[in-house]
């Protein structure tokens, strides 16, 4: 399957969650079980051969993605949460949002010799809480090979902030 019958698959819902944005949502595409797949062998396929320790998924909809992902890839996987939701000790890092802050957090001490990571998101707008998971995994010691999306959104130039930040990064639907 081709990415372009990919984005055939993504529905656009209007003014979600508020007036004037077109929201871009994955969930016909994830409940199409070609479509899925598809998804999922060319976003694996985009990393094979990086050789990565572990895929981590930012919360939500990185974790669907990044779980199939890291099998995949026979990596591990890793999830970066919203606030208060990990049990252990954790680590985490305040971003800016269009109003207000979020937090996201990790398990500290996952990297101790070091490993290689794959990050993972369904989505890349602004591009904040890919930065921000980002800075707080290269925190713990983690070296980021590439941030993969789903779908990116050039015009919020989220990408171009990866990469002016060293990350190399992909979507496979624009
Ligand atoms: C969405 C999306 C990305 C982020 C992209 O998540 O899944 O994680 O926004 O936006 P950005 O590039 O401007 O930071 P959301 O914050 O809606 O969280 P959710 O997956 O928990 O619903
Ligand atoms: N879809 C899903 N998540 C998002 C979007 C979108 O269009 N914009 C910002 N985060």
């Amino acid at each position: 399957m081709t990415a372009d019958s990919l984005k055939a698959l993504v529905r656009t819902i209007p003014d979600f969650p508020k007036p004037g944005i077109q929201f871009r949502d994955i969930t016909s595409l994830l409940a199409d079980a070609d479509g899925f797949a598809a998804l999922i062998a060319l976003m694996a396929d985009a990393a094979r051969t990086l050789d990565v320790d572990y895929v981590a998924g930012i919360e939500a909809r990185g974790f669907i993605l990044g779980a199939a992902i890291a099998t995949a890839l026979g990596a591990g996987f890793v999830p970066v949460r919203k606030a208060g939701k990990l049990p252990g000790a954790v680590v985490g890092i305040d971003y800016a949002l269009e109003y207000g802050t979020d937090r996201l957090e990790v398990h500290r001490g996952q990297f101790p010799g070091g490993a290689r990571i794959l990050l993972v998101d369904d989505l890349i707008a602004t591009g904040g809480t890919a930065l921000a998971a980002a800075r707080l995994l290269r925190g713990e010691g983690a070296q980021l090979a590439m941030a993969l999306f789903a779908i990116d959104l050039p015009d919020l130039g989220g990408m171009a902030a990866l990469v002016a930040e060293g990350l190399p990064s992909r979507a496979v639907m624009t």
